[in-house]
């Protein structure tokens, strides 16, 4: 096994057996032909990278009916609006010049805000249904992978840009030096390349295996990010951790040599070194952790099914796809899982085939449990479903531990 980074050899962490495509919901008639693939984890001592072995085609995850929609947690939309107006004060100041591109636009949820100032913009989305949303909210789109080949494209009719922004979306592209390559190509001479992802750090502390799926070819770290875009000549200049999606890190880059280097980029690496993430053993104790959680959920999950109690899902995320197939939960642990997006509305988990019901379903409805999968929205729902608690319902969470909150445990 060779690394997708510098082609050096690859050190096998762990596998979590065969999965289908995490955001593959499903309707009835498509079990029989459901894809599935092995979902094997392995990390290059060589340039730190953490990655899949195998990844399905692109094509199969994003497409004409791709399901996650950004904009439908409150706090994602506050969070984006907030990138926008930081872009804005600090990098855009002279707008009639400026060019701002974002890879994997989804529905606007960022770009929106940028276009509402009446700044030139280009977003790069390959599901043509969330780009068509985007467009409706008066953001520039074109429906494609980014790769050299948009990139020369959009040369064509464009300027350089000053901020090329990814975000959860980089760690979904196999080919990093392609990215860096048309990042080299896009950019103005002193402009940025600005991404985040789900950090690496995050999910080994927290044990939150849950971010492994097939989108996530990656997780990153600052060591990793400096080491396969230092192979493209750019170079981290400043990175920002954030609480969005369990814990992210923002990466800053720059041409090499064209940004002073903030101290923020050595502290990040000094603290990596201090929690292991450039050490295999980290991921041994990271698989043994894994292992734990899953009999920990199961256990509990059958006591409850023994004891007569009613178990849903609070919603039908992609990372829950990785913990029902994993974890061998189907609709005889779990009845439904609800969701606030309507594309999946009537349809199955994939792999695990529970039924997918709307938000509206979970409110007249009086289940005993309710299994948070959107766990890095807890706050959000929290705050919106503390009847829930009142009346008696209880949380059951996963990440770091499994556990139950319920009015009496919970502060
Ligand atoms: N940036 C949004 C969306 C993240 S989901 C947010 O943070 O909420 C990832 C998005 O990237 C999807 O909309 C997917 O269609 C898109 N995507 C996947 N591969 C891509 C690629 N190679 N180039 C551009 N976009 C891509
Ligand atoms: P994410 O964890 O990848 O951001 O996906 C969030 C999913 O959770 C998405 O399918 C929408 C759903 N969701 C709800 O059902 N209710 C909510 O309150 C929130 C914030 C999200
Ligand atoms: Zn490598």
């Amino acid at each position: 096994m060779k690394c997708r980074v510098c082609s050096k050899n690859i050190e096998s962490i762990m596998s979590f057996g065969s999965m289908p495509i995490a955001n593959g919901f499903l309707s009835l008639d498509k079990f029989k032909n459901e894809y599935f693939f092995e979902l094997n984890t392995a990390f290059c001592m060589n340039c730190k990278m953490f990655q899949l072995v195998d990844q399905p085609d692109p094509k199969m995850m994003f497409h004409d009916s791709y399901a996650f929609f950004s904009s439908t947690s409150r706090k994602m939309e506050e969070y984006f609006k907030n990138v926008a107006e930081h872009f804005m004060n600090n990098y855009l100041r002279n707008t009639e010049n400026a060019f701002v591109i974002e890879i994997g636009c989804n529905d606007g949820i960022m770009l929106k805000h940028i276009s509402n100032r009446g700044i030139k913009h280009l977003g790069i989305e390959p599901s043509s249904n969330v780009a068509e949303v985007a467009k409706q909210n008066g953001v520039n789109a074109i429906t494609s992978f980014f790769n050299e080949e948009t990139a020369a494209y959009i040369l064509e009719s464009n300027n350089h840009a000053d901020i090329i922004f990814a975000a959860n979306v980089m760690c979904h592209i196999p080919d990093i030096h392609s990215v860096a390559r048309s990042v080299n190509l896009l950019l103005k001479e002193n402009g940025i390349f600005v991404f985040e992802d789900p950090y690496l750090g995050d999910v080994l502390q927290k044990t939150s295996y849950d971010q492994i799926y097939d989108e996530h070819v990656y997780l990153f770290s600052v060591h990793s990010i400096t080491n396969a875009f230092g192979l493209n000549n750019l170079e981290v200049f400043h990175v920002e951790p954030q609480l969005t999606h369990g814990g992210s890190m923002r990466y800053y880059l720059c041409r090499r040599g064209s940004k002073d280097i903030n101290i923020s980029v050595t502290k990040q690496l000094k603290k990596e070194k201090e929690l292991g993430l450039d050490k295999f053993q980290t991921f041994q104790k990271f698989k043994l952790n894994c292992e734990q959680n899953k009999n920990d959920l199961i256990k509990l999950l059958n006591k409850l099914k023994e004891d007569g109690k009613r178990v849903v899902g609070y919603a039908a995320t992609s990372k829950s796809t990785t913990i029902l197939n994993y974890c061998g939960i189907d609709s005889s642990l779990i009845e439904y899982i609800s969701d606030t997006t309507p594309i999946k509305y009537g349809k199955f988990t994939p792999g695990s085939h529970i039924p997918v019901k709307s938000y509206e379903e979970f409110k007249k409805d009086k289940p005993d449990y309710a299994v948070l999968f959107a766990w890095n929205h807890s706050n959000e729902i929290f705050e919106k479903e503390c009847d829930f608690l009142k009346n008696g319902g209880n949380w059951i969470v996963f990440v770091p531990e499994v556990k139950i909150l319920n009015k009496e445990t919970y502060s």
